[in-house]
């Protein structure tokens, strides 16, 4: 991987805001007419590529997804507002936070229903890691948010040397 071109000016946090609304339709639910988990799943994972893309200025993966917490149902009819933001970028991954709110359109009431922070991966268009900038965290809010980020990433380092998470290899795919 290229790392040693001129050093990348710093985007501000602002540059990489995202926001998402979905109306909830009976597709996206189970038989109580409740938003299934995996669906929400996919729309935090796509606010947050916003995110990832408007920052890194490439295409991006997803490498995780954690910290997913459902706190309240959703449900048919509701309408779902999604917003992303880079929490912190390392050298060619971004750690993203979304939250999600239910706006009750009728009412003009919003409450919180769901978190998540995700970690995306910069590539190229033949799939090569490349470097992503600096984020340039300017408020405390934003530096509190770049301090945990950086606590999150060397948890879950650790965590997956425990759990000896093999690298991946596209050159050794496994025979079945
Ligand atoms: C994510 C991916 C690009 C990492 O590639 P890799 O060669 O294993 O990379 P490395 O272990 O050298 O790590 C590269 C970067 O990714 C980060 N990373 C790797 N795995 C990670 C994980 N599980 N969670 C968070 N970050 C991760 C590393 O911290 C490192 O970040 P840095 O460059 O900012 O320091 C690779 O595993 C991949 O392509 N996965 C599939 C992605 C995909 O298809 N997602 C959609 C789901 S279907």
């Amino acid at each position: 991987m290229e790392m040693n071109g001129p050093a990348m000016p710093a985007r501000a946090v602002a540059h990489s805001q995202s926001e998402m609304t979905e109306l909830i339709l009976p597709n996206d639910t189970n038989t109580l007419g409740n938003l299934l988990g995996g669906r929400l799943m996919n729309f935090i994972d796509l606010v947050g590529a916003m995110a990832a893309y408007r920052h890194a200025r490439s295409h991006v993966v997803t490498a995780s997804m954690e910290h997913i917490d459902f706190i309240a149902p959703v449900h048919v009819g509701d309408l779902l507002i999604l917003k992303s933001s880079l929490n912190r970028a390392f050298k060619t991954s971004m750690e993203v936070g979304v939250k999600v709110w239910v706006e009750n359109a009728l009412a003009g009431t919003r409450h919180h229903v769901a978190s998540a922070y995700l970690t995306f991966v910069a590539i190229d268009s033949q799939g090569r890691r490349v470097p992503v900038p600096p984020l340039e965290a300017g408020s405390d809010e934003e530096r509190r948010r770049y301090e945990d980020a950086g606590r999150r990433r060397e948890i879950r380092e650790s965590e997956a040397r425990r759990r000896r998470i093999p690298k991946f290899d596209p050159s050794t795919p496994v025979k079945v």
